[in-house]
């Protein structure tokens, strides 16, 4: 088992294995289950979806909505909440980011994220995201602005590079003297979005270049490729995204592998218990029944591409106009 993960003075993840932020995936509901389902030594920290700061700081009631917090700083659905959740900050302004990052911390998060990784062409035309890769000055300005002003551990999550990794180095070491806690770097450049592979040898390159926690990143999608990464890396910590998508099991997986216990494929139902608590989780926290029936085809579909639900009754889901129709699609594959 890989050690414990430290970030600043005491913010511990045990076991080093976050659950990756997901604009549009991994909402509160989302987090709280895959908690839920992870069970204990298994999911040791997660980070919420990017808050954009464009013009003004971030409001601190939005932080909390990010967080799942109160304004009292009750959690919104206790039984489930994610361990050590950090805030995920983008934009281009160094000093209101800094300002959103004070915001973050007194909303409650344990550490806040700098996001450095975005490809999206309206995000990297704006200044921001992963386009920072290619001024290496506003991005040393932005970490250090943000890990001066912020009273909890800041971290920088990048791309390899901008166009090419060549600067791999430089830019892990600029993180390291701006202040920050940790890097987190997912092993693609901008320019390749998520397009396979993902290129581990960049990571460890990372690893060599600064002494702060590196959190690798990038297609550690089972068991055995998230401890292939650790050992072939020399990572401090794994990040996974895409593969708690398409097994929210992931992390229990990881936990029970590394103790020898036997891991079986979750059945159908499995799945479809897991769609209706997330429902019902999405319900208690004022989802519109619009937004939820959403949410539900986006993991249905996730799942049918992983080949966990049956094609013909997901793509019938798909099609349906309501939470009812959509179980009854499902059911009709799950009584066969
Ligand atoms: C739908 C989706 C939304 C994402 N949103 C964010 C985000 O808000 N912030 C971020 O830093 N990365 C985001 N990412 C990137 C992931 O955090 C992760 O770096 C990437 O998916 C590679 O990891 P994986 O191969 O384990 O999925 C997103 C990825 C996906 C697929």
């Amino acid at each position: 088992m890989p050690t414990p993960l430290t970030l600043g003075k005491s913010l511990t993840f045990d076991p080093p294995l976050l659950l990756a932020p997901m604009d549009g995936v991994t909402d509160v509901a989302f987090r709280g289950l895959v908690a839920d389902v992870s069970g204990t030594g298994a999911l040791g920290g997660s980070c919420t979806a990017f808050v954009r700061v464009s013009n003004a700081p971030t409001p601190i009631e939005i932080l909390h909505k990010m967080l799942g917090t109160t304004c009292e700083g009750n959690s919104t659905n206790d039984s489930m909440s994610t361990p050590h959740l950090g805030l995920q900050i983008m934009g281009h302004n160094p000093s209101l980011m800094a300002e959103t990052a004070v915001l973050a911390a007194e909303a409650g998060a344990p550490w806040v994220d700098i996001n450095f990784g975005c490809p999206a062409r309206k995000v990297c035309g704006h200044g921001a995201g992963s386009i920072l890769l290619e001024d290496l000055d506003k991005l040393e300005d932005i970490t250090r602005q943000m890990a001066d002003a912020c009273p909890v551990p800041v971290t920088a999550k990048i791309r390899a590079g901008s166009r090419d990794d060549t600067q791999i180095e430089e830019i892990a070491q600029r993180v390291e003297q701006a202040g920050a806690a940790g890097l987190i770097i997912h092993a693609r450049l901008r320019i390749q979005a998520y397009s396979e592979p993902a290129d581990w040898s960049r990571i460890t390159r990372a690893v060599n270049a600064v002494s702060i926690p590196v959190i690798g990143n990038g297609s550690a999608d089972t068991p055995e490729l998230i401890n292939q990464m650790f050992s072939q890396t020399g990572c401090a910590g794994v990040m996974i995204g895409r593969a708690a998508l398409a097994n929210p099991w992931v992390f229990r997986d990881w936990a029970d592998a590394n103790a020898g216990r036997e891991i079986t494929p979750r059945s159908e139902a499995e799945y479809l218990n897991w769609l209706r608590k997330y429902d019902q989780q999405m319900q208690a926290g004022g989802t519109t029944d619009h937004h939820r029936l959403g949410k539900l085809k986006q993991l249905a579909k996730a799942w049918s591409l992983a080949g966990a639900l049956p094609e013909t009754e997901t793509r019938a889901a798909l099609r349906a106009d309501c939470d009812l129709d959509f179980y009854a699609s499902l059911a009709k594959g799950n009584s066969s």
